[in-house]
């Protein structure tokens, strides 16, 4: 059995990371690797850098979030460099809280989540190794041992700088325990772990009246008052609040801004002495990142309260907005399905696209510039080419608006949607149609769209809706080409050669007579026309593609058909519309004849062998293709 084998493995490999020794051990492993003891926030930087950086010009991409966080590697980067980084180098920005801030359903849990599972894994790593006083309950940096005024001899000696102070239980621990002999501390190796409460913790407010703040910084354990004698006896207290169990690792805090002031100032401090006050001890250092998410309207009204003046300086707050690239909405979706009890039910081709088409305009803001029309837009985002426009100009849009994102139709209606769609109707193949239907509908029942945005949306939905019937004709029609690559390459060959012959006036040789004869021009205006290109910009259109041609071959590439956007599109459309009667009987006829019938058995084999299709889902595609054609 794989699984116990595993499992069997794991505890192995478990025994074979235990360590455990002295202080004086434990300064030999910093003497050779001085990173052990590095701060929380450097691991986690360090976490997030080993997995993988890709510098693409002057962009960065962290692999770390990769495989589940999709579209936002510019929000992403951000976050890296202007917190983890920064914070990383023990600056100021270390102090603060992280505070992620953006729609709802936006990927901030799932990035807070990522980071915590993926501590909890690189602690278990060489580089990522963390080492504790043994049997603290806040599993203490071993270093706070070394006694204020010796620290300077410790970094001449080791080069690592220590912050903050022993805690008061290892305090009287160290004066009971070890009759003040630090080197003989005992020091372990830990795991962090969010189930263990080691290292990685959460804190969710409840009802403000009943919420202990024991919750955060522990509490006095009252059965053991009578054993130590005094309530100020660390002994008697249980170090067990989130803020002390997470100490070396993370703290996420949930709905931080609708916290209850009192809780608040608990951060305060700790942001600004790294410390916080528990009982009636000395202030306890702490070593953790806390990071919190809230929405735009929530953050708003909280810098709007003077009371939370103080705060507000202690808090970095980054943005995470929705994504706006429609092949990663696409993704997103595809993640979320995978994970979902639908993930049995087949999905047409294009129906994620649509939705993702939908989803994304409800996001993005529209252009002010002439000639960008909203799915240009959405297009340009994507990264897909669009005649006219390069790469400056995607940089422009960007810039146009400051807070794009912030706002829209979030990824799990979408989701939510298409299982309410497939479990009413008990579907087992659902398409782009069905699915645009359900967003339209659940719009109705969605509490918090204004009306003025629901009348946008149905817009959207439209558009969404024409751009999958121009899809799906294409689709269509591709599959009733015998071999579409070919064909296309074919006429474009044929093209081609007409077009060099008239622009270099010279004849062509027919191959099969060996005749010469003249430049086809019938042949040529019929692929010209299919783009609109009118009898006096003829001339110019071929020689412009003679030149791409050249230009081409200068720099050694292969002109193709896929080479030119618009001659693309022509041939296209001329294979189309050289097929269009064909298609547009053989799909809408009721009663069939034996060569119709073949052809479409043809078609649908294709649609399903090559494009991903099952019967029923190519069978709806023809039948509405059929009735697009018809129209
Ligand atoms: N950019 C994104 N990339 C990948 N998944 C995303 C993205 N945005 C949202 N999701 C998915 O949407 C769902 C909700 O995300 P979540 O992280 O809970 O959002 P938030 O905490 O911002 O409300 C999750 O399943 C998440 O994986
Ligand atoms: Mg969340």
């Amino acid at each position: 059995m794989d699984i116990i084998n595993k499992i069997q493995g794991y505890r192995e490999e478990q025994e074979e990371l235990r360590w455990e020794g002295t202080f004086a051990d434990y300064l030999e492993i910093l003497r050779e690797r001085p990173e052990v003891a590095q701060t929380a926030h450097s691991r986690i930087y360090n976490m997030i850098k080993d997995a993988g950086v890709v510098e693409e010009g002057d962009r960065k991409r962290y692999l770390f979030f990769e495989d589940q966080i999709f579209g936002l590697e510019e929000s992403v980067e951000r976050l890296v460099e202007e917190y983890f980084h920064s914070a990383a180098k023990r600056l100021d920005v270390k102090k603060r809280i992280l505070l992620l801030m953006g729609p709802v359903s936006g990927g901030k849990s799932t990035i807070v989540t990522m980071l915590k599972r993926g501590l909890e894994k690189y602690s278990r790593t060489d580089q990522g190794a963390v080492y504790a006083i043994k049997g603290c309950p806040m599993h203490e940096d071993p270093l706070h041992l070394i006694p204020q005024h010796m620290r300077k001899d410790f970094y001449n000696e080791f080069g690592i700088r220590v912050e903050g102070n022993l805690s008061p239980l290892n305090l009287m621990r160290l004066e009971k325990e070890y009759g003040g002999r630090i080197e003989d501390v005992m020091v372990e190796r830990i795991f962090l772990s969010e189930d263990r409460r080691v290292g990685v913790g959460t804190f969710s407010p409840s009802d403000p009246k009943s919420q202990d703040i024991a919750d955060l910084t522990g509490s006095i354990d009252f059965s053991t008052i009578a054993e130590y004698g005094s309530e100020s006896d660390p002994r008697a207290y249980r170090f067990d609040g989130e803020l002390n169990k997470a100490n070396r690792g993370l703290m996420e805090f949930q709905e931080m801004l609708k916290c209850d002031e009192k809780f608040l100032w608990h951060l305060l401090s700790l942001t600004q002495e790294g410390n916080f006050k528990a009982g009636r001890f000395a202030l306890i250092s702490a070593d953790e990142m806390i990071v919190a998410h809230t929405n735009e309207a929530e953050y708003k009204s909280f810098i709007s309260n003077k009371k939370n003046e103080a705060l507000h300086s202690r808090i970095i707050v980054m943005p995470i907005p929705y994504n706006l690239k429609i092949s990663e909405e696409e993704r997103i979706y595809k993640k979320m399905i995978e994970e979902s009890d639908i993930s049995h039910v087949h999905i047409a081709p294009h129906a994620l696209k649509i939705a993702a088409t939908f989803t994304v305009l409800t996001r993005i803001k529209e252009s002010q510039k002439n000639d960008v029309d909203v799915l240009k837009k959405l297009k340009l985002y994507d990264g897909q080419n669009v005649e006219g426009f390069n790469n400056q100009d995607v940089v422009e849009l960007k810039n146009e608006f400051a807070d794009e994102g912030m706002g829209g139709i979030d990824p799990r209606y979408v989701i939510n949607r298409i299982s309410s769609a497939i479990i009413r109707k008990e579907l087992t193949s659902i398409n782009a149609l069905d699915v645009l239907r359900s967003i339209k509908d659940g719009l109705d029942q969605h509490a918090s769209i204004s009306n003025e945005d629901r009348e946008r949306y149905l817009n959207y939905i439209s558009i969404s809706r024409k751009e999958y019937d121009e899809m799906a004709k294409k689709e269509v029609q591709k599959a009733f080409v015998y071999s579409y690559e070919e064909s296309a390459k074919t006429l474009m060959d044929n093209y081609l050669d007409n077009v060099e012959a008239y622009c270099n006036k010279n004849k062509l040789r027919d191959p099969l007579t060996g005749e010469e004869m003249n430049p086809d021009e019938k042949l040529m205006r019929s692929i010209e026309e299919q783009i609109g290109i009118s009898e006096n910009a003829k001339k110019a259109f071929r020689e412009e593609i003679l030149i791409r041609i050249s230009a081409y071959a200068r720099k050694g590439k292969k002109f193709d058909y896929q080479s030119h956007d618009r001659l693309r599109e022509a041939i296209q459309k001329k294979l189309f519309a050289d097929l269009k009667d064909v298609v547009k009987i053989t799909t809408s006829t009721k009663t069939p004849d034996e060569g119709q019938l073949k052809k479409i058995n043809e078609v649908i084999a294709r649609l399903i062998d090559e494009h991903g299709y099952n019967s029923t889902s190519a069978n709806d595609l023809l039948r509405y293709v059929g009735s697009l054609l018809n129209r």
